[in-house]
């Protein structure tokens, strides 16, 4: 395919779901009305380790508009090999603070929650851990770590290189937990009819959903249907199947009606997971010229004893920067917590807070600018694979970025600006992502009307799927897009995987373009290149991509921030920020930008704000909810600027795309530090940036 026929027409495309979604006509998984429709709610555990002595649920019971109470001991069975957490109401165990020990369900959604405000829980409590300290001794060595990658690696010599480096730096970083926290909270309705059960549910891939629900209920896939149209945000958050969709389900086997159970903002933070914190070492050895002769990046995290989750933190460290002598480890600790999971560039974001915070330190020590200090460490192919890569637009970053940010006119020395009572600084960080693409599934069908039907369990979560799905295909059919009618969020459409790992648009728009291909083909081929009046259907079924055994396939950006802080009160502001990315070809230059505008966005957050504190007492995050777990907010961010270089990467997916759900918030943090650091001469290690670190 040539690259013409791949345009896609209309490149600022406005949201075609836009209209629906201000209006109200967009259903969200909560907002189906449904006949007879009931809703429970969860008791969760109010300690942290042990067991549910008793339970007396007689108040409960007594009230009116109360359907059915569920427990361990009378909830149905359900099959959960591989995942405890989703072992919902199984047994009498407690295994962190929230977890669901029981549940209403009830007529209306006020009566199930004071039902289960009344039901009196007893428990046999234990100790329990919850703080991730890196003096534990309990630490050990995951047998993989997400999404499927060894745990550790070794090449060269690193203590060796690190004894012999004319500049070296030792350094320890820290990131807390955070928590996902999107627009809309996470629901899901449940009806049982005919021993088929249909969820309306809140996620990123009906499919995925869909396999974990057949497994667990031990029903075959073609009863089970997961519809999730419209989904209001999910940063990796709605990945995995969360307990909430067990309650719902057995719920709604045991009352016999159709149940709806949608969490509460502050349910939301001991249910749907978190980011783990991570402890990080850093060490790097140079020449005095700053060529980099030693990488160690070690990782200490946690996970829940109910279920292994090793996030891959020092991924990036594996393949960024050249070295002759590189480590990377990961540790974890297992802890009385809810159990971690994905979030936003989960591995990728802490991991190069620590990493470009560290590059920026050992510019520093070797006296380099912090961009030619990097671009002097390139390296010509991946250093972990030795493979070529497909782009890298790293330096094309930094260097435009520079230029556009005003980075010349920087005095190196830190504390050397300031206006009036602010200091003033600006730090640069690099960002990196994998480019994924997997096989899919996808379904085109002419109709009668002239247009064509474009079918695939595609997600979008907000971030513009519906739009740029129907561009692709428009693109590929060579039609206008009003032309094309898309379906998505669905799982008995055509298998597709989920929305995650920013490789929706690679995967879902290779397959739509695989199947207009082959109508055109069919087209052409048999039928003179007329739609026959019984019309046309086929269908195309894509790999993992081939070229990733061949070729290293990542995203780059350099992140620009300029920071203000208040001599007087430490108080950090965030004027300007600017981020130049290589993500391949753009699909919809309004789209495109709103997500790395959200992940730089969400990167100032995670710098400044976000935070979750566990209570070690009683193994709670005491900030659950929006005014306690504070996210960045507009008054918060300045201006954002987004940029990007010309790139076209065929060997990442045939629209030339890699994918830029993520890389908007890799590295931004760093970049604020750094900032920080040139303002004010102090090195913060330990995130968030709160202004008691700098007094
Ligand atoms: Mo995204 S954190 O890969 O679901």
């Amino acid at each position: 395919m040539t690259k013409s026929e791949t345009r896609a027409p209309g490149a600022a495309l406005e949201r075609i779901d836009g209209p629906l979604k201000v209006s109200g006509r967009a259903a969200y998984a909560a907002e189906y009305q449904l006949k007879g429709l009931t809703y429970a709610y969860p008791v969760q555990a109010t300690i942290a380790r042990g067991r549910v002595a008793s339970i007396d649920d007689s108040a409960a019971r007594a009230l009116p508009g109360v359907v059915s109470i569920l427990s361990h001991e009378n909830a149905p069975h359900l099959d959960t090999p591989d995942n405890a957490n989703l072992a919902v109401l199984q047994s009498d165990r407690v295994a962190y603070h929230g977890q669901i020990v029981a549940a209403v369900v009830a007529e209306t959604l006020e009566v199930a929650r004071q039902a289960a405000g009344q039901l009196v829980v007893n428990y046999a409590e234990e100790p329990h851990d919850v703080e991730l300290r890196i003096d534990r001794q309990d630490f050990y060595k995951p047998d993989r770590i997400n999404p499927n990658n060894i745990t550790d690696t070794a090449s060269g010599d690193v203590e060796g290189a690190l004894v012999q480096a004319a500049v070296k730096v030792d350094l320890t970083y820290t990131t807390p937990t955070y928590h996902n926290n999107p627009l809309e909270p996470h629901a899901t309705i449940a009806v049982w009819q005919d021993n088929g059960l249909t969820l309306y549910d809140a996620n990123q891939g009906s499919h995925r959903r869909r396999d974990d629900v057949t497994q667990i209920f031990d029903l075959p896939p073609e009863l089970v249907r997961v519809i999730s149209p419209y989904v209001g945000g999910a940063f990796g958050g709605k990945a995995f199947t969360h307990p909430h969709v067990m309650l719902a389900i057995m719920a709604a086997k045991v009352a016999r009606r159709p149940v709806k159970v949608s969490l509460t903002r502050q349910q939301m933070f001991a249910l749907v997971g978190n980011r783990t914190p991570t402890i990080q070492r850093i060490q790097l050895g140079a020449e005095q010229n700053g060529r980099l002769t030693a990488i160690a990046h070690d990782v200490h995290e946690q996970t829940a004893t109910v279920r292994e989750f090793a996030e891959q933190t020092a991924l990036a460290t594996r393949m960024m920067y050249a070295a002759p002598n590189r480590r990377t480890t990961h540790r974890l600790a297992r802890l009385d917590v809810p159990a971690p999971t994905f979030m936003r560039a989960p591995g990728e974001c802490p991991g190069m807070f620590a990493l470009e915070s560290a590059m920026d330190e050992m510019a520093s020590a070797c006296g380099l600018d912090p961009i030619e200090f990097r671009i002097l460490n390139e390296p010509t192919s991946d250093p972990e694979s030795g493979l070529p890569f497909s782009t890298r637009g790293l330096v094309a970053c930094l260097r435009e970025g520079a230029q556009r940010f005003g980075w010349q006119q920087r005095d190196p020395r830190p504390h050397s600006r300031s206006e009036g009572r602010w200091l003033v600084g600006l730090g640069v960080a690099a960002s990196t992502y994998p480019a994924r693409r997997r096989g899919s599934k996808a379904l085109i069908r002419t109709r009668p009307d002239g247009n064509y039907s474009v079918q695939i369990d595609a997600t979008d979560l907000g971030t513009g799927a519906w739009t740029i799905l129907t561009q692709i295909a428009a693109d590929a059919l060579g039609v206008g897009v009003e032309r094309v009618k898309l379906e998505i969020g669905d799982s008995q459409l055509p298998e597709a995987p989920m929305a995650g790992g920013s490789m929706g648009t690679t995967s879902w728009g290779a397959a739509i373009v695989e199947a207009a291909q082959n109508l055109q083909r069919m087209l052409r081929e048999e039928h003179n290149g007329i739609v026959p009046p019984e019309g046309l259907e086929v269908r195309a079924e894509t790999s993992d991509n081939p070229n990733a055994q061949r070729f290293s396939l990542h995203s780059y950006g350099a992140q620009f921030v300029e920071a203000r802080v208040n001599i007087d009160t430490g108080e950090v502001r965030i004027p300007r920020m600017l981020g130049v990315f290589a993500v391949g070809r753009i699909i919809n230059a309004k789209t495109a930008r709103s997500q790395l505008l959200g992940g730089m966005t969400m990167g100032l957050s995670m710098a400044l704000h976000e935070h979750s504190v566990i209570d070690p007492r009683f193994g709670d995050y005491v900030n659950h909810d929006f005014a306690s777990y504070h996210i960045a907010t507009n008054a918060d961010v300045g201006s954002v600027e987004v940029a990007w270089i010309d790139e076209d990467d065929q060997l990442v997916s045939p629209m030339g795309a890699k994918g830029i759900g993520e890389i908007g918030i890799v590295g931004t943090a760093a970049a604020v530090a750094n900032a920080v650091y040139h303002a004010t001469g102090i090195r913060v290690r330990d995130l968030p940036i709160t202004l008691d670190k700098l007094l």
